[in-house]
C-alpha cells in the first residue's frame, strides 16, 4: 500500500509538534524578534530545482541523491500557479472518485530539490528542517537517503536531519510533494486544489540543553504560567524575564528546570490587559544560561470564559464583529507573503473588524503575530473539511468511523501545540463542514486537554455536546432573532453570514440590529473576507472556476469576498465598516443626538466626534463636539449648536474619530429640513413644431428636439448643432443580474424573459400650450410569450428653455407574481459627457439594504471612476437619493438631470446587455454612448449566493408605477435651475 493512501501512516520521523520560535545569541538580538537575527537560522526560500511528474513513481526514488532536473521553481509557492499541473475549483466537490483512503494513480507530483551548505557552526549541534506548509503529501530525503514523512498540509512538521547531513559540503535536499493523499478527504476546503511547498522552509540548530518547547499561560489577573520542556534531563538554570513596552523588568527569576520538564507560575499583579482593542504586549525573554541561548517570545495577558451563558473577555462583555480569512493572494494562491498578510490585518483593523475566524485551517505563522501586535480576537480552525462526503449517502461517515479517531486528534494536536502561545486566539474551531461523530467529540475532549485556557468551537455539533460556544452558518435574520430570543445555555455565534458575492451583501444592518439585541449572540463572522481570483497576467483579468478547463468547477463562487481578489476594497466592505461603527449615535431630535460606545474595552477618552452643517449638499460648517467621556457601553446625550437655515435641503453629519488608532470611525448623516421646490416663472412658449411624415421637431431659442413618429421616441437633442442625447430612452426593468439575484434570476427572471421584454409603439400625441409642448407617448413594455406587462406612458414636457420634462408611467395589466429588478429609464448620452457631478448619496455606490457606507453630498468624479468593475461582471454604481446629475465635457458643456423626487442614477461606459453577458472584465467594451440610468427602485441586494434572501421590504412587486425628472442640456456659464420644479 502506498504511504500516501494509508492512514494509519500521518507523519514518520517527525519532531513532536511545537510553537514557533528562535534561539538567539544575544538579548539585543532576541529583542529584534527577527529570525534572521537567530542562531544558524537558514531560510530555503528561493529557488528550488523542480520536476513535475504526472506519476509519483515516474521518478524512482533511488535517484534522489542527484538533481534530476536544473529547472527551478520559487519557494514557497503552489505549482499550480507557477505553470505546472492543473489548476481547479470546487466548492465541495472531491476532483476524483470517493474511494476512501484511495485518490488518483496519476498524482501529480513534484520533485524539489535544493543543494544545501552546512559550514562549521554546524558541527556537533542537532540539526532541524522546517517545513511550514505543504500540500498535501510529502517525503524528505538528505542525499539520497529517506528521512521523513508528513501529511496534514496547513500544519508545521519539522525532521531531524543531523545524521544525514555532511559538514562543510554541499548537501542535497529532495523533497517529493504529492498533490493528493488520503488526507485530502480532509483537506476538502472550499478553495482552488492547488499543491507544492507553499509556506516557509528553514533550518535551524538546537543544542543538547536547549528549550525545545514552551507554553504560555497569561490570564487577566496577571498571572503567568510557562511550561519549558527539554530532551535533556539534568539540571538545566534558566532565567526568565518579562519586560513592558518601555523596556522596564516586571519579572526577572533565576529557575532551575529538571528532568525534561519545568512548570513556573508568577503572580505579578497589575500587569496592563491585551485585548483586540488595545492588544498590550509583553516581551518574554527565556534565558538558558548553559547553551547561552535566548528566546523571546510575545505575551498578552488574557483571560475568556464563560458565566451563565456569556463569554468574557478579561471579565467584560464582548461581541465579535468578525470575517472569515483563507490565506489567499491573487497570484500565489495560498503562498501569502508576509506584506500582503499585513495588509489583510490592517484593512481589517481600519474597518472595525475585531475577528477572524481562520476559514478553514490555520492561517500562516505570521497573521497571529500580527492579529497579536495590532488586536484581532481569532477563531483558529483546524485543518480539516470533508464536505464532499456530502455526494455519498452519510456526511457523517468519516467524523463517526473510530479507525480514524487519530487523525482527527492530531489535526488539533499539531494545531494547537503549533499556535497556544499566540494570546490573540480565545478559540479553537475543530473544522468546518465535516458532519458530526465521536471523532469531533474526541477532538473536543483532546483541545481541553491541552489547552484548558480556550474555547472551543465546531458549528455542526448541532446541539453543542462537546463544543463550548454553539454555532450556526447563513441563519437569516428572523431565526437569528429568534434564537436570540430563546437562547441556549452556552454562548452562541454565527460563524458565516452575509455571503458577500460580487455586488453586496445587502441586509447587513437588519443582522446587526439582531445581534446588538441579544447578549447570547456574541460573534458574527461574514462570509468572506477576500476573493479568490487569480490574476491572469496577459489578460489582465481574474480568473475563476472553469477558466483553466477545470471541470468540475464551482465558477465565480470563488469571488466572495469583502475584499476583491487584489486585495482592493469592495463597498460590502464600507459598509460592514459604518454598521459596526463601535460608536452610535442616534437622533433624539434636530439639536439633540444619543452617543453610544460599544467599543468593549474603551471609554470615549481618545474619540474625537465633529459635525458639519450642510445645506444643499454644500459642508457650511464644521464643529467639533465638547469632549465626553463614556464608558463601555453606556449612552450620552450630545448636543449641537442652532442652525439657522432657509428654504434649503439640511442635514447634519457626525464624523468619529479614533485619535489613538489616527482612523475615522464612522459617519452618520441626519436630516433636519427638506427644502419646499418653487416653481419657475413661466417662459412663454416661443417655440417651433414641424412634423414631417415620420417626424415630429421642435425647435428652441439654441436647440432642436426630434421625437420619431414611427416609435414614439426622443430621438435627437442637439443644442448648437451637438448631439446630447444619442441613443434613445425607454422605461427599462432589467439590469444586469447580480451574484446575489441567482435566485431571483433562475426563478422568474429567467423563465419569463426579462431580458427579453419588449417594447410596442402604440401613439404619439402632442400639444401646444402657453408655456410647454407636451408629448404624449403611450406603449406596451412586456416580455414575449406571457400576458402581463405594463401600458407605458412617456409625457414629456418641452419649456422655452430647453428643459423636458419626463414623466414615466406604468400601468400594470395581466398578472405575475415574482418579482422585479427595476423600474426605471435608461438613456445614451453623447459620450463625450465623461466628467460626473451630482448631489445624491455617494461617494460609493448604495442600494436600499446598502447604503450606510453612503451620506448624501455633492460628490465629483468620473464615469469609469465610478464604475465598480467586480470580476464578475454585473449591474454596479448606484446612486440614490440623487437630486441632481451633471454630466460634462472639459469645456462645460453637458446634460443635467434634476428632479423634485429621489432618484436613483448609475451611468456606465457599457451597455447593460453587454455587462449583463460578460463573463470577465475584459469582456466589457466601450459603447458609443454613455449608458445613464434614472431609475425609480432597485430591488435590494441581499446575500443569497448563499446567504440570506432579499428581505420583503426591499422587494419590488409589479406595480403601477410613477415618476418624474427634468433633463436639460448646457452650456458653460448658463443658469443653474437644479432646484427648481416645473409643473
Ligand atoms: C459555507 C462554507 C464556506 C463556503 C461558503 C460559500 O458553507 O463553510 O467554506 O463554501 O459556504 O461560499
Ligand atoms: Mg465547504
Amino acid at each position: 500500500m502506498n504511504k500516501w493512501e494509508n492512514f494509519n501512516i500521518i507523519r514518520e520521523n517527525a519532531i513532536e509538534s511545537k510553537n514557533t520560535f528562535y534561539y538567539y545569541s544575544d538579548i539585543n538580538f532576541a529583542k529584534k524578534f527577527d529570525k534572521n537575527f537567530s542562531k544558524n537560522f537558514m531560510s530555503l526560500n528561493g529557488d528550488w530545482y523542480f520536476t513535475y511528474l504526472n506519476n509519483p513513481n515516474e521518478v524512482s526514488v533511488y535517484e534522489y541523491g542527484k538533481i534530476i532536473s536544473k529547472k527551478t521553481i520559487r519557494v514557497p509557492s503552489l505549482w499550480q500557479y507557477e505553470g505546472y499541473g492543473k489548476l481547479q475549483y470546487t466548492d465541495e466537490g472531491y476532483p476524483f472518485p470517493i474511494v476512501y483512503p484511495y485518490v488518483p494513480t496519476d498524482n501529480p507530483t513534484g520533485i524539489y530539490q535544493k543543494e544545501v551548505f552546512f559550514s562549521d557552526d554546524y558541527i556537533g549541534k542537532k540539526i532541524v528542517i522546517r517545513f511550514d506548509g505543504v500540500e498535501s503529501y510529502y517525503e524528505l530525503y538528505v542525499n539520497g537517503e529517506y528521512i521523513g514523512l508528513a501529511k496534514g498540509s496547513r500544519l508545521k512538521s519539522e525532521f531531524n536531519i543531523t545524521n544525514y547531513v555532511n559538514i562543510g559540503e554541499k548537501n542535497l535536499l529532495t523533497v517529493r510533494v504529492l498533490q493528493f493523499s488520503d488526507a485530502t478527504y480532509f483537506e476538502d476546503q472550499d478553495m482552488w486544489w492547488a499543491s507544492g511547498i507553499f509556506r516557509d522552509v528553514s533550518i535551524y540548530t538546537v543544542e543538547e540543553k536547549s528549550i525545545e518547547r514552551y507554553e504560555v499561560f497569561s490570564s487577566y489577573d496577571s498571572i503567568l504560567k510557562l511550561n519549558l520542556f527539554t530532551e535533556f534531563n539534568g539540571k538545566l538554570d534558566v532565567k526568565i524575564i518579562l519586560e513592558d513596552i518601555e523596556g522596564n523588568e516586571i519579572l526577572n527569576k533565576k529557575e532551575i528546570l529538571d528532568n525534561g520538564k519545568g512548570t513556573y507560575i508568577y503572580n505579578l499583579e497589575d500587569t496592563i490587559e491585551w485585548n483586540p482593542e488595545r492588544p498590550y504586549l509583553y516581551n518574554l525573554y527565556i534565558i538558558n544560561e548553559q547553551e547561552n541561548e535566548i528566546i523571546s517570545q510575545k505575551v498578552g495577558f488574557r483571560t475568556i470564559e464563560i458565566i451563565d451563558g456569556i463569554m468574557y473577555l478579561n471579565k467584560k462583555y464582548f461581541m465579535m464583529h468578525g470575517v472569515n480569512r483563507h490565506d489567499n493572494h491573487h497570484i500565489y494562491g495560498r503562498a501569502v507573503d508576509e506584506e500582503r498578510i499585513e495588509k489583510d490585518v490592517l484593512l481589517m483593523k481600519q474597518n472595525n473588524i475585531n475577528s477572524v475566524r481562520t476559514a478553514h485551517y490555520p492561517n500562516s505563522e505570521h497573521f497571529y503575530d500580527l492579529c497579536d501586535k495590532y488586536g484581532l480576537l481569532v477563531v483558529s480552525e483546524s485543518d480539516l473539511e470533508t464536505h464532499g462526503y456530502v455526494n455519498t449517502k452519510n456526511f457523517d461517515e468519516l467524523a463517526q468511523d473510530k479507525k480514524l479517531e487519530h487523525i482527527y486528534i492530531d489535526r488539533i494536536e499539531r494545531h494547537i501545540k503549533e499556535k497556544m502561545n499566540h494570546p490573540s486566539i480565545i478559540m479553537w474551531s475543530l473544522g468546518n463542514e465535516s458532519g458530526f461523530g465521536d471523532n469531533f467529540l474526541a477532538m473536543a475532549k483532546k483541545s481541553k486537554e491541552l489547552d484548558p485556557s480556550r474555547l472551543v468551537h465546531y458549528e455542526e455539533d448541532r446541539f453543542a455536546e462537546g463544543v463550548d460556544v454553539i454555532s450556526t452558518m447563513y441563519s437569516r435574520v428572523q431565526m437569528m432573532n429568534y434564537m436570540g430570543e430563546n437562547p441556549f445555555p452556552k454562548p452562541r455565534i454565527i460563524c458565516e453570514y452575509a455571503h458577500s458575492m460580487g455586488n453586496g451583501p445587502g441586509g447587513l444592518m437588519e443582522y446587526q440590529n439582531v445581534f446588538y439585541k441579544h447578549k447570547s449572540i456574541q460573534g458574527h463572522f461574514i462570509w468572506e473576507w477576500s476573493d479568490h481570483g487569480i490574476l491572469d497576467k496577459k489578460r489582465n483579468v481574474i480568473m475563476y472556476g472553469g477558466d483553466y478547463g477545470d471541470v468540475p468547477n464551482n465558477l465565480n463562487f470563488c469571488l466572495d469576498g469583502l475584499i476583491f481578489s487584489d486585495q482592493s476594497i469592495s463597498p460590502g466592505l464600507l459598509q460592514y465598516k459604518q454598521v459596526i461603527c463601535p460608536i452610535k449615535i442616534r437622533k433624539n431630535s434636530n439639536l439633540e443626538y444619543e452617543t453610544e460606545n460599544l467599543f468593549w474595552f474603551r471609554d470615549t477618552e481618545n474619540i474625537k466626534i465633529k459635525y458639519q452643517i450642510v445645506e444643499d449638499g454644500n459642508i457650511i460648517c464644521e464643529k467639533e463636539l465638547e469632549k465626553i467621556i463614556i464608558n463601555s457601553q453606556e449612552k450620552r446625550i450630545i448636543r449641537i449648536s442652532k442652525i439657522e437655515y432657509d428654504n434649503k435641503d439640511i442635514y447634519v453629519n457626525f464624523i468619529v474619530e479614533d485619535l489613538e488608532n489616527n482612523l475615522e470611525l464612522g459617519k452618520y448623516q441626519f436630516n433636519i429640513y427638506t427644502r419646499k421646490y418653487v416653481e419657475l416663472p413661466k417662459i412663454k412658449n416661443n417655440m417651433k413644431i414641424k412634423e414631417t411624415y415620420d417626424l415630429l421637431k421642435i425647435i428652441g431659442q439654441d436647440y432642436k428636439i426630434e421625437f420619431s413618429k414611427m416609435n414614439g421616441k426622443l430621438i435627437k437633442y442637439e443644442k448648437h448643432n451637438k448631439n446630447y442625447l444619442v441613443k434613445y430612452g425607454n422605461i427599462n426593468l432589467f439590469k444586469p443580474v447580480i451574484d446575489n439575484h441567482k435566485y431571483e434570476n433562475m426563478d422568474f427572471w429567467i423563465p419569463y424573459y426579462f431580458e427579453l421584454i419588449q417594447e410596442h409603439f402604440r401613439e404619439i400625441k402632442f400639444e401646444e400650450l402657453d408655456d410647454r409642448i407636451i408629448v404624449n407617448v403611450k406603449s406596451i413594455i412586456a416580455p414575449p410569450v406571457y400576458d402581463f406587462g405594463y401600458v407605458a406612458n412617456y409625457k414629456y414636457e418641452i419649456f422655452s428653455d430647453g428643459i423636458i420634462k419626463v414623466t414615466l408611467k406604468g400601468e400594470k395589466y395581466g398578472e405575475y407574481k415574482g418579482v422585479l429588478p427595476k423600474i426605471g429609464f435608461e438613456i445614451g448620452v453623447n459620450k463625450e459627457f465623461q466628467n460626473v457631478e451630482y448631489y445624491g448619496m455617494g461617494p460609493f455606490e448604495n442600494y436600499v439594504d446598502s447604503k450606510e457606507l453612503s451620506i448624501i453630498g455633492i460628490y465629483k468624479s468620473t464615469i469609469d471612476n465610478m464604475f465598480l468593475n467586480y470580476s464578475y461582471p454585473q449591474d454596479n454604481g448606484n446612486h440614490q437619493n440623487t437630486k441632481w446629475i451633471k454630466l460634462t465635457n472639459d469645456n462645460e458643456e453637458g446634460l443635467a438631470i434634476f428632479s423634485e423626487e429621489d432618484l436613483n442614477f448609475s451611468v456606465w461606459n457599457y451597455t447593460k446587455e453587454n455587462i449583463q453577458n460578460a463573463k470577465h472584465t475584459d469582456e466589457l467594451i466601450r459603447s458609443d454612448y454613455i449608458t445613464l440610468n434614472l431609475d425609480m427602485k432597485l430591488i435590494g441586494l441581499g446575500s443569497n449566493s448563499w446567504g440570506s434572501e432579499i428581505l420583503e421590504s426591499y422587494k419590488i412587486y409589479f406595480e403601477n408605477f410613477e415618476y418624474s425628472f427634468m433633463i436639460k442640456s448646457f452650456v458653460k456659464g448658463e443658469e443653474e435651475l437644479c432646484y427648481y420644479s416645473k409643473h
